[in-house]
């Protein structure tokens, strides 16, 4: 039986309108005013926003950090996202040392197959290049991953400016795009050193082992790299004012360049590393949070449309007993925070709410940019006649406080803690069946692997 949304509104990038939307089977039949409400059951979403499910194209679920594992891995992770109205999660395959990309991609789907509760596909991150690993990129492309992630911080996964430049020329090639973590991960080494040397080993000296300085040379280093290269690139969880300016600059001169930012850097301030006692391990991630100055560039810069995407970088590990393991020091803090769950009903508050953004805008990062630059559109990120009904009826009065008691992600506290919300999903469909209502996951383990096409190269 068909269902009809009955007298919503639909949010698009390009503007909002009323009406109703069929759905028929795991499709968007139709749109329009004053659908035929016989032989269709028929749902009231008067007052309530209608958008395509969002789409978090950076998680990292069940991660083997070494001595440590992610909290959330692709069961909770994505029953997380999908309570929170996320219908697609991409998640970052890892290449071991060694390893070919089949071998990475094959574990992943082990870990992910079967498991999910909403729509999911892989980045591949790239660890060891070489000419064997090179030859598998047509592979990657028929398998459906057509994005890649690399490293220039973290010794186990960063990659040389010469293998950048040969990647991103290879990758082109396949019609592919690149996410690059931008840290001077030399300098982030001998800062830490020094800091441990002086006997700053608590988690409030994590940011100035990684200072703003780091991210703004990466991300100019990488941008000459692509520059040279002749390819587009996306600079992934971009933090700082600094490098802002740098993508602007590059953008001014023509070159292509794509950026995803990530809740917590619009909404968490530095202060937090001035919290008491081992507190503030909470906030150990990479980059990590920066000062107000970085937070207002950043909401100017997304309202502006200079931010593409807005991911979370969800990489969750319980305070107890994981962050706690780097109590005597700090760069022994695995890092990452979750965040899959609340990224929808923190930017709408914080940013629709409160007018910095539009809800188109709000559309715009969390649903169609991602869906277009990653090869998924138009059938995911759009409300169009045969796109997957992958919806979102949002009640923008719905009020709540984000709390680590209530939260679905398996991870024993939240960043957010105690962050008032206003807007909030309502139902979830995925693929035309509703699968969540009310924060309730009524129908679990639906995901289903995304074979993606080649990237959009526009957003
Ligand atoms: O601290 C973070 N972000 N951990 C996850 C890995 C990464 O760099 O994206
Ligand atoms: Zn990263
Ligand atoms: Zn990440």
């Amino acid at each position: 039986m068909d269902i009809l949304l009955q007298g919503g509104t639909m949010v698009t990038p390009r503007g909002s309108f009323a009406g109703d939307l069929r759905i028929r089977g795991e499709r968007i039949a139709e749109i329009g005013e004053g659908l035929a409400p016989e032989g269709a059951q028929v749902i009231p979403v008067k007052d309530k926003l209608i958008f395509p499910g969002f789409i978090d194209t950076h998680t990292h679920f069940d991660l083997d950090a070494g001595t440590f594992h992610a909290a959330d891995d692709f069961a909770t992770g994505t029953r997380a996202a999908i309570a929170g109205g996320t219908t697609v999660i991409l998640d970052f395959t890892t290449q071991e040392k060694g390893e070919t990309l089949m071998e990475a991609l094959r574990n992943w789907h082990g870990l992910a197959d079967g498991k999910c509760s909403c729509d999911y596909g892989f980045h591949m991150s790239i660890t060891d290049w070489n000419e064997a690993v090179k030859k598998e990129l047509p592979l990657m492309t028929r398998e459906g991953v057509t994005s890649y992630k690399l490293y220039m911080a973290y010794d186990n996964l960063k990659v040389s400016d010469g293998e950048i430049f040969e990647i991103l020329k290879a990758v082109e090639q396949e019609g592919g795009i690149i996410g690059v973590h931008c840290e001077n991960g030399e300098l982030i080494k001998e800062l830490s050193r020094e800091l441990l040397a002086r006997g700053e080993t608590g988690p409030s000296a994590h940011p100035r082992s990684r200072p703003a300085e780091l991210e703004a040379e990466a991300v100019y280093r990488l941008l000459t790299i692509a520059k040279m290269a002749g390819t587009p690139v996306n600079i992934v969880h971009l933090s700082t004012k600094r490098a802002c300016e740098v993508v602007r600059d590059a953008r001014a001169e023509g070159q292509q360049v794509f950026v995803e930012s990530c809740p917590q850097y619009f909404l968490l301030e530095d202060s937090k590393y001035e919290l008491p006692g081992f507190e503030s391990a909470k906030y150990v991630l990479s980059p990590p949070l920066r000062g107000q100055e970085d937070i207002d560039c950043l909401w100017e810069a997304l309202g502006a449309g200079e931010i593409d995407t807005i991911g979370t970088d969800h990489c969750s590990f319980h305070f107890k007993g994981q962050k706690e393991r780097g109590l005597a020091d700090f760069t022994q803090i695995p890092n990452g925070i979750p965040g899959v769950e609340h990224r929808p009903a923190l930017m709408y508050t914080y940013g629709v709410g409160t007018g910095k953004i539009t809800r188109e805008q709000f559309c715009a990062v969390l649903s169609e940019n991602p869906a277009r630059l990653f090869g998924m559109y138009p059938r995911k990120g759009a409300l169009l006649p045969g796109s997957d009904a992958d919806l979102v009826v949002w009640d923008p009065e719905a009020e709540g406080v984000i709390s680590a008691v209530t939260q679905v992600q398996h991870v024993d506290y939240t960043p957010y803690e105690g962050m008032k919300i206003r807007g909030k999903p309502e139902m979830v469909f995925l693929r035309g069946r509703l699968v969540c209502r009310e924060g309730q996951v009524t129908a679990p383990g639906q995901g289903r692997y995304v074979r993606r096409r080649s990237a959009g190269r526009t957003v």
